[in-house]
């Protein structure tokens, strides 16, 4: 009997719907594509800036209470994607902003050395025996585990078959952690022959460039790698000309760019993302302070997008893993469908001491010390009056939270015709409301489309006649629209519309005149 075709894990669902929904396509689809690159089709934008604005709306325009009982003051900023390379020199980024990388010299292919995983072959063959077929490597994610019994199958059948003894997630090792002697025995994830990784290398993720007519070393720059610097190098105009007093954030939201060894997961680890960044500059003695409080608002920031609490978790970074600015780091991490069981990175919260302003003011000559006139005034004595602030910076994907958002709101459904819906928030779904008249006549597109032009000024909708009813409310499930009005032949004789809820699919009974405060009310505008 023929095998039954594999599910779709939840992943390849969700990759597959934003595809067929106009949520994400792949970049430059008709040449083919670029790995790590991805475009944001008609829905994707929309739902990127819902979550963008509410991050600014959150952090410049509204920002949170700090610990003294009053708003703290952060301002906002829009630096150039492209900065002097000296930036780059000063920030260490040309000196050690690498990943491990790995060649295969028999496929050519190349990866990063701590995204293989690696585990002994075991076979169990007809007659009870256990055979070993050396160190087999795959590509982590949630289909490490089926690509590894997959792998380890086709070397048993070559060898007179048997059952592949599958190992538990956990006793899958990274490449990295594996002594020399063992990674030369390692097959690699494309490879036919044992042996033929290279050692791990390190590899500099800046994008470069020229700026410029002629292309040598002195015309080279770099796409930048975070919006965190460009923060940095406006400090000083940001304190001299905005009445800014330490401490106070400065933040940012923007693409970067990072030559990734290997792009994966969807949106996860792209080359060209968004960033949501904000700098905290605070007296030194102050930064531990602010450093737990920025830790637990920007927890609280996630939950405020509908996370569930128990997909996330703190984890804080060991001394080893640090970054070369950092002092202490904890990361907001999510239950990511192609991590699980483990948890993976969303959000940084760094302690960067002063790293940074030392080093540009070492680099550049200009003198970025803070004169805080207060602490002088209260008879402070000069070390603590003027210094170089330190800074804590919560730093956070743009695009990776559409991800998130995108997996928190995937809803299985066997009982829809879509048999799924997205439970976005309705704050954050790209169409507010579908307005569809039943049929098109009666008179019910001329009132539907009255609703549409009234409605559309307060928020996103969609005007929709085309197909049965049935399928107008799929299309909406499918793309997380919390609501759908549709006007029917009662709608004439008593001036009420059908208002349908997603989540529950109750329909609802609304008089015309009173469906935006009822809708404006429901999605919490
Ligand atoms: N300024 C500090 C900084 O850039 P990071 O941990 O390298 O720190 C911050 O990046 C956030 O940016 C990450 O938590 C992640 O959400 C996002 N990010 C980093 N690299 C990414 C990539 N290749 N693709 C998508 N998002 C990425």
């Amino acid at each position: 009997m023929a095998d039954a075709p594999a599910q779709p894990s939840v992943m390849e669902q969700i990759v597959s719907l934003c595809k067929r929904r106009g949520f994400v396509y792949p970049a430059s689809e008709i040449y083919g594509g670029l790995n790590g690159f991805w475009d944001y089709g008609p829905l994707g934008v929309l739902l990127k800036n819902n979550v963008r604005d509410w991050w600014w709306q959150n952090m410049v325009l509204a920002p949170p209470i700090g610990p003294d009982g009053h708003p703290v003051e952060i301002v906002g900023l829009d630096s150039s994607i492209i900065q002097n390379p000296k930036t780059w020199v000063a920030s260490g980024h040309v000196g050690g902003f690498s990943d491990p990388m790995v060649d295969d010299r028999e496929t050519k292919q190349r990866y990063r050395a701590d995204h293989l995983m690696v585990a002994a072959a075991k076979v169990k063959r007809k007659d009870g025996r256990v055979d070993e077929l050396g160190l087999v490597s795959v590509l982590s994610g949630d289909n490490a585990l089926a690509d590894f019994e997959k792998r380890v199958d086709k070397m048993a059948r070559r060898t007179g078959g048997g059952q592949v003894l599958v190992p538990e997630h956990a006793e899958l090792t990274p490449y990295t952690k594996l002594d020399r002697a063992a990674q030369e025995k390692v097959l690699g994830p494309d490879a036919a022959q044992p042996g033929t990784l290279t050692e791990p290398r390190a590899f500099n993720l800046m994008f470069q460039t020229y700026v410029g007519a002629i292309q040598d070393e002195s015309a080279k720059a770099y796409l930048r790698p975070e919006t965190a610097q460009g923060i940095f190098l406006e400090y000083k105009n940001i304190v001299d000309t905005m009445r800014v007093k330490v401490p106070f954030g400065v933040a940012q939201v923007g693409k970067s760019f990072r030559n990734e060894v290997t792009p994966r997961n969807f949106i996860f680890r792209s080359r060209e993302f968004e960033q949501m960044e904000m700098e905290w500059f605070c007296h030194p003695d102050d930064a531990r302070k602010w450093y737990e409080f920025w830790t637990n608002e920007r927890m609280n920031w996630w939950k405020s997008l509908g996370v569930k609490p128990e997909k996330l978790r703190l984890r804080e970074h060991e001394t080893a893993e640090l970054a070369h600015y950092s002092k202490m780091t904890v990361d907001i991490e999510y239950l990511y469908p192609f991590t699980a069981p483990d948890f993976g990175e969303l959000e940084g919260i760094a302690h960067r001491g002063n790293f940074d302003l030392t080093e540009h003011q070492k680099h550049s000559g200009a003198k970025l010390e803070y004169f805080d006139q207060d602490r002088k005034e209260k008879g402070e004595s000069e070390d603590k009056f003027r210094y170089l602030p330190n800074v804590i910076e919560p730093a956070s994907g743009l695009t990776r939270a559409v991800l998130v958002l995108l997996c928190e709101g995937f809803t299985p459904d066997e009982s829809r015709p879509s048999k799924m819906f997205m439970r976005f928030e309705p704050r954050f779904a790209p169409i507010k409301c579908g307005i569809f008249p039943l049929v098109n006549k009666d008179g019910m597109p001329e009132i539907a489309e009255k609703l549409y032009m009234d409605m559309r000024r307060q928020f996103t909708c969609e005007f929709d006649a085309k197909a049965a009813v049935g399928r107008r409310y799929a299309r909406m499930d499918e793309i997380g629209t919390p609501f759908c009005v549709t006007i029917d032949g009662q709608t004439r004789e008593d001036q009420t519309v059908t208002v349908r809820e997603r989540d529950t699919m109750k329909q609802e009974r609304v008089s015309l005149d009173k469906v935006l405060p009822y809708l404006r009310e429901r999605l919490g505008l």
